[in-house]
């Protein structure tokens, strides 16, 4: 078997690669267009690990046909930030990256007859039902109120495949979505082994983090090099919260996917996330960023982001069920490892923003 990660520089990518690597030698082929800035840290990982890499871009299906052919494709290349194309961005460039870039990754894994794997997001859910569950503040964070009325598909545990899609969801969220729902239309009408993981927010060393995705990372460098930081919306507390996981920790089941792919003509959705046990306030990161690096004050915004959600945590008993899978590494070990990286890469914000 031979697979192919595509977006296999960027953090999600690269992780997945190496792990994959690790279990077998010769399984993996990346494809990038190197466009992430602090992807190049990850290119001479890929190198050391002699895995062979390819340029392209997956906006051009030119570049894709040169591709050796593979078994598998695993797409991970993405815009991946919830405020791309927002404000002064390009919008056509998030879709072209996002959605336009699955389209023609299908299309070559309709021409190959391989399997597909589509990372997708937790950005998929709609803004206002995840805005409708009853939370209230806990310490330093919010909880959802146990007695409350939950929307369907949500619950004290989290939310899964079932929740709402309605849009608005954010420019990112509906290329990922649309995209879900092109794989399905592909996996049913050309008979192709399709898996679609939705994964909530992954973390670990080496994030090119900044403030409007791969948060976790860039807060614990930024409160290391001293940034200017703030707790932006619900009060300005920093009580939002959103469990995390390694991608690491998802080669596992990926290779369950791979090995066993779902009934001819669907396209199974699964949710992988950290989970109630590893979810994590902004504030209570804070607080073990000061643990660590002595007290560094936050300035405090009121308002809220349109895009921001006070709390959102994936329930993964699907996960469970279908793969056994659970998170190895616990929010504290994933801090850690990010907080080692810090301190062995000074600058590394200046470098990725
Ligand atoms: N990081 C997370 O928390 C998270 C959560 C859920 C889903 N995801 C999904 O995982 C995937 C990877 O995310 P990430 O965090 O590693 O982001 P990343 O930016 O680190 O990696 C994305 C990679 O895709 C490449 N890329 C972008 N546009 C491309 C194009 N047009 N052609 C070829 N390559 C292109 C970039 O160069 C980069 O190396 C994305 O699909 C994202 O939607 C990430």
């Amino acid at each position: 078997m031979r697979v192919l990660v595509v977006g296999g520089a960027g953090f999600v990518g690269s992780s997945l690669s190496l792990s994959l690597h690790e279990l077998e030698a010769g399984l993996v082929l990346v494809t990038d267009n190197f466009s992430r800035k602090g992807c190049d840290r990850n290119l001479t990982r890929l190198a050391s690990a002699k895995i062979d890499v390819f340029h392209s871009d997956v906006r051009c299906p030119n570049d894709l046909k040169g591709l050796p052919r593979c078994d598998w494709i695993i797409d991970a290349a993405a815009n991946p930030s919830v405020l791309a194309g927002v404000g002064n961005g390009s919008s056509l460039g998030v879709i072209e990256s996002n959605l336009v870039g699955t389209m023609h990754l299908l299309e070559l894994a309709k021409h190959w007859g391989a399997g597909f794997i589509l990372l997708s997001t937790s950005r998929v859910y709609s803004m206002s039902a995840l805005r409708d569950i009853p939370i209230h503040r806990v310490g330093a964070r919010f909880v959802p109120v146990a007695a409350g009325v939950f929307p369907e598909g949500a619950s004290m545990l989290g939310i899964g495949e079932d929740f709402s899609t309605s849009p608005p969801l954010s420019l990112y969220g509906s290329t990922k979505r649309a995209s879900e729902l092109l794989a399905t239309e592909y996996a049913y009408a050309y008979r192709m082994p399709v898996w679609i993981n939705r994964c909530g927010v992954m973390a670990g060393a080496g994030q090119m983090g900044g403030p409007q995705q791969g948060i976790i990372s860039y807060w614990i460098h930024a409160v290391r090099e001293k940034k200017h930081l703030r707790f932006t919306g619900y009060g300005g507390y920093g009580l939002q919260v959103r469990d995390i996981f390694h991608p690491a920790d998802m080669v596992e089941a990926l290779l369950m996917q791979m090995q066993k792919p779902p009934l001819i003509g669907t396209a199974p959705v699964t949710v992988f996330g950290g989970g109630a046990t590893n979810s994590v306030s902004l504030q209570e990161l804070h607080q073990w960023c000061e643990e660590r690096w002595g007290s560094h004050p936050v300035e405090q915004i009121e308002e809220a982001h349109i895009m921001d959600i006070p709390w959102m945590v994936m329930n993964t008993h699907t996960a469970d069920e279908r793969f056994g899978w659970r998170v190895k590494r616990n929010k504290e070990d994933i801090f850690e490892e990010i907080a080692e990286f810090a301190d062995g890469n000074e600058n590394w914000l200046s470098k990725v923003l």
